[in-house]
C-alpha cells in the first residue's frame, strides 16, 4: 500500500521556522492517542460490529447519556434524555441549527469580534448579520437592546443571536453573570433565539465559569452547542446540543440524520468507551494544567516584550489572548512586517463585522510551547517596532 504523508492529510499546515499563533488547535502532545487506541480496541471487543452500523439519528446513546449526566451535575440542572442531541461538532451543529431554525434573510446578531469561521457558516445560510460590540464583561446587552428596539420601531424583528459567552473566541472574555441574566430576559422579551456556542466551557484554569445561558433560560430560548474538539480532539468530529425536547425532535427528524444516522457514530462509540471509563476527566485534568502553563507563559512574554500602550486580555480559560495595539499601529501594516519575522496571528479585521479590529490581534496559546511563544512574542515586538 502506498504511504500517505500525514502532514498533507491534516487541515493545519505549519511552516518551518514560523511561530504560528494563528491556529486555535491543541499541540499534538495534548491529543489522547493512547487512550483512544485502547478505547477503540475495547469498544470493538465489547460490541463487535455495532459501531460500523448506522447509529440512531439522535446521536450515540452511550455518549449522550454520559454527557447528560455530566452536564446535569456540573450545571446543577434537570436535563432529560430528550433534551440532548449528538452532533459532529459545533461547526456541524451550527450549520444544522441554521438549517432547521432560520430562513435566508433572517436577521442574526453576532458579537463583533467573533469566531470568524462561524461567520462563514451563518453567511452560507444567507443570514443578515448585525454586530454587537463587547467589552471587558462580554457582549454589550444594552447595545443589543437598543438595536432590537430600533429594529422593532422599523417594523422588523431579529431571529437569532449567535454568541460565545464563555472564554470567547477571539478575546477569551466571559460574559458576566449579571449580563447573562439580562441577556436571557432580553431574548425572552424580544423572542430571540439564542445560539450559545459553548465549546470552551470545560477548559477553565482558575475558577469554573458562570452558568451557561442554556442553564439560565426557559427551555426553548437557548440552543447550546457543546463539542469534544477542544477537550478531546478535533478530528473526532463529535459534539452535542442541549435544547428543548421539541427542538431536539426537529434535529432527530432532519433529512441528513434520517438518511445517515448518528453523526460520527463509530468515533462516538469509541469516545463513549473512553469517557465512561474515566478517560475524559483524566485527559481534561492534564489539558487544563498544560493550557494554564501555556497561557501564563504567553502573558509573561507579552508583559515583558510588548511596547507600552498595548492592552492584553487575561483569559480564565479557553485558547486565546486578544491584544490591542496602540493607535498608530494597524494590523494592515503589522501583518506584512510579521510575515517578514515569520510569526502569524489572526488580525482583528478578520473577526469583526463592524469595520473595527485594525488595532487588534488574536493569539492562540494552545499549539505552541512556552519557549516557542516567548520567541514568537519577541518577533511580534520586532514587527511592531518596524511599523511604529
Ligand atoms: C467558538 C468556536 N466554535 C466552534 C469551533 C469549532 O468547533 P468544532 O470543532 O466542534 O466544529 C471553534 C474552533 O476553533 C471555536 O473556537
Amino acid at each position: 500500500m502506498t504511504e500517505v504523508p500525514i502532514r498533507s492529510a491534516v487541515q493545519m499546515v505549519l511552516r518551518d521556522g514560523w511561530a504560528e499563533f494563528v491556529f486555535g488547535q491543541p499541540h499534538p502532545s495534548l491529543l489522547p492517542v493512547a487512550a483512544m487506541q485502547r478505547a477503540a480496541h475495547d469498544t470493538f471487543a465489547a460490541v463487535g460490529s455495532a459501531p460500523l452500523a448506522y447509529g440512531s439519528p439522535e446521536g450515540v446513546w452511550p455518549l449522550l447519556e454520559w454527557q447528560r449526566q455530566r452536564t446535569a451535575a456540573l450545571e446543577q440542572i434537570d436535563l432529560s434524555a430528550e433534551e440532548v442531541i449528538g452532533t459532529a461538532g459545533n461547526s456541524q451543529g451550527l450549520d444544522e441549527v441554521c438549517t432547521l431554525f432560520t430562513r435566508p434573510g433572517d436577521l442574526c446578531f453576532v458579537e463583533s469580534p467573533t469566531y470568524h469561521l462561524a461567520l462563514k457558516t451563518l453567511r452560507d445560510h444567507q443570514l443578515d448579520l448585525r454586530p454587537v460590540p463587547i467589552d471587558a464583561e462580554g457582549l454589550r446587552v444594552d447595545l443589543l437592546e437598543a438595536s432590537l428596539r430600533a429594529l422593532e420601531a422599523d417594523g422588523r424583528k431579529a431571529r437569532a443571536l449567535y454568541t460565545i459567552p464563555t472564554f470567547h473566541n477571539p478575546t477569551g472574555i466571559s460574559l458576566s453573570l449579571e449580563r447573562r441574566h439580562q441577556l436571557v430576559a432580553l431574548a425572552e422579551r424580544h423572542d430571540l433565539l439564542v445560539i450559545e456556542d459553548d465549546v470552551y466551557r470545560e477548559l477553565w484554569f482558575d475558577a469554573p465559569p458562570p452558568p451557561s445561558l442554556f442553564a439560565l433560560a426557559p427551555r426553548g430560548r437557548v440552543i447550546r452547542l457543546g463539542s469534544y474538539s477542544k477537550t478531546l480532539a478535533p478530528g473526532l468530529r463529535l459534539g452535542f446540543v442541549t435544547c428543548s425536547a421539541a427542538q431536539a425532535l426537529r434535529f432527530a427528524d432532519d433529512g441528513v440524520r434520517d438518511s445517515g444516522g448518528a453523526p460520527s457514530f463509530a468515533m462516538g462509540m469509541i469516545a463513549a468507551t473512553l469517557c465512561r471509563a474515566g478517560g475524559f476527566d483524566a485527559h481534561l485534568g492534564l489539558l487544563r494544567q498544560s493550557l494554564r502553563v501555556r497561557r501564563d507563559a504567553l502573558l509573561r512574554a507579552l508583559d515583558r516584550d510588548l511596547p507600552p500602550g498595548c492592552h492584553v486580555t487575561r483569559p480564565g480559560g479557553g485558547y486565546f489572548v486578544w491584544v490591542t495595539l496602540p493607535p498608530p499601529v494597524t494590523v494592515d501594516r503589522l501583518l506584512p512586517a510579521a510575515e517578514r519575522h515569520r510569526v502569524s496571528f489572526v488580525p482583528g479585521t478578520a473577526v469583526c463585522i463592524d469595520g473595527r479590529g485594525q488595532h487588534q490581534l488574536r493569539l492562540a496559546f494552545s499549539l505552541l510551547t512556552p519557549d516557542e511563544m516567548a520567541d514568537g512574542v519577541r518577533r511580534i515586538a520586532s514587527a511592531i517596532a518596524d511599523v511604529s
